[in-house]
């Protein structure tokens, strides 16, 4: 028996963050690669006493498993989107909730891009083409792509990553426009130093103009199928759109119907919904021709997602410490 604090951790995170939570610690992790489900999560807490949950974006945080230890001090979740976690009723427990903002910032806007080069230069297509052994000749009208340089981004939502997507645009050349809740002068200024324009219009002229539409927005009721049929038909015939934000600011069956019709050219998701997307869903029939899916892999590079698990423990630390979280998703 010890008398140190439990900290569960419902996945194997780096090591970064498991070994600085072992040294104060027992650390109790499910090391499987299927999430452990939310009555074994209350039951390890419950078993444990734990003071601490270390969880996953993809772990659903209700007033079930923020009851199941009455020593629960803090929830940390290994992400920046804490829309799995109800706040409300952490808050009213008194239950700290951490998450891992601005460090996986550049890592997902570098994503946003490679899909958006991925759907307009059909490099998915271009590889099974090599690989089943069908490059038998140069061919003058070989997977015809869309240009990106000179082309028109469309950022909906510019907070860090919507605005570190669109600082990229300026290697492209390329026009900037944006739209979100309201205008945004300090990112325009900021973006100008580096020599990108970025313009604010709504919604629907966003879509209208775009080329190629990114979004960052976070998942709120309000933005919740905030791209749906109308929002879809709006867009070019030949646009992209890009998903790093989360699957369900889409329309997944609106987004089916539209890729069907032509009435956008095609689209880039590291999130989808449902997530995880079954190999036998009937979007991926559009695949590589018109869609490109990664596995919500946004902010998985070696030293971006090391840190977030430093971060995730930090929080942890804190938490059960009593004392205010380095990142708090509490305002
Ligand atoms: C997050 O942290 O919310 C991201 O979606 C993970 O890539």
């Amino acid at each position: 028996m010890t008398d140190r604090p439990t900290v569960y951790v419902t996945r194997a995170i780096p090591d970064a963050g498991l070994d600085r939570l072992r040294e104060r610690y027992e650390v109790v992790v499910w090391e499987e690669k299927l999430p452990p489900g939310k009555s074994h999560i209350e039951s390890q807490l419950r078993e444990h006493d734990a003071e601490g949950l270390l969880c996953l974006l993809s772990d659903e945080i209700d007033d079930d498993v923020l009851n199941a230890s009455p020593d629960l001090a803090v929830v940390s979740t290994y992400s920046v989107g804490y829309d799995h976690v109800d706040l409300a009723a952490a808050a009213e427990r008194d239950i700290a909730v951490g998450h891992t903002p601005g460090v996986l910032t550049e890592t997902t806007a570098d994503l946003a891009w490679s899909l958006l080069m991925a759907c307009a230069r059909r490099t998915v297509e271009g590889h099974d083409y090599v690989a089943a052994d069908e490059w038998e000749a140069w061919v003058p009208t070989l997977l015809m792509g869309a240009d990106v340089h000179g082309a028109t981004l469309g950022i909906v939502g510019l907070g860090d990553i919507g605005a570190a997507t669109a600082r990229r645009a300026a290697g492209f050349d390329m026009d900037v426009l944006y739209t979100g809740r309201s205008r945004k002068p300090d990112r325009e200024t900021e973006l100008v130093e580096h020599g990108v324009d970025a313009t604010y219009v709504d919604l629907e002229d966003l879509l209208t103009e775009s080329d190629f539409v990114s979004l960052h927005v976070p998942l709120t009721e309000e933005t919740e199928g905030l791209i749906g049929e109308a929002e879809l038909e709006t867009m070019a015939e030949d646009a992209v759109l890009v998903n790093t934000a989360r699957g369900e600011v889409v329309d997944t069956d609106a987004l089916d119907a539209a890729l069907d019709a032509g009435e956008i050219g095609r689209a880039g998701l590291d999130v989808t919904d449902p997530e995880p997307l079954p190999a036998d869903h009937r979007l991926l029939r559009h695949a590589p021709e018109k869609l490109v899916v990664t596995p919500h892999i946004g902010s998985s590079s070696v030293a971006t997602r090391g840190r977030m698990a430093e971060m995730a423990a930090a929080n942890v630390e804190a938490g059960i410490e009593g004392e205010p979280l380095p990142n708090s998703a509490l305002s």
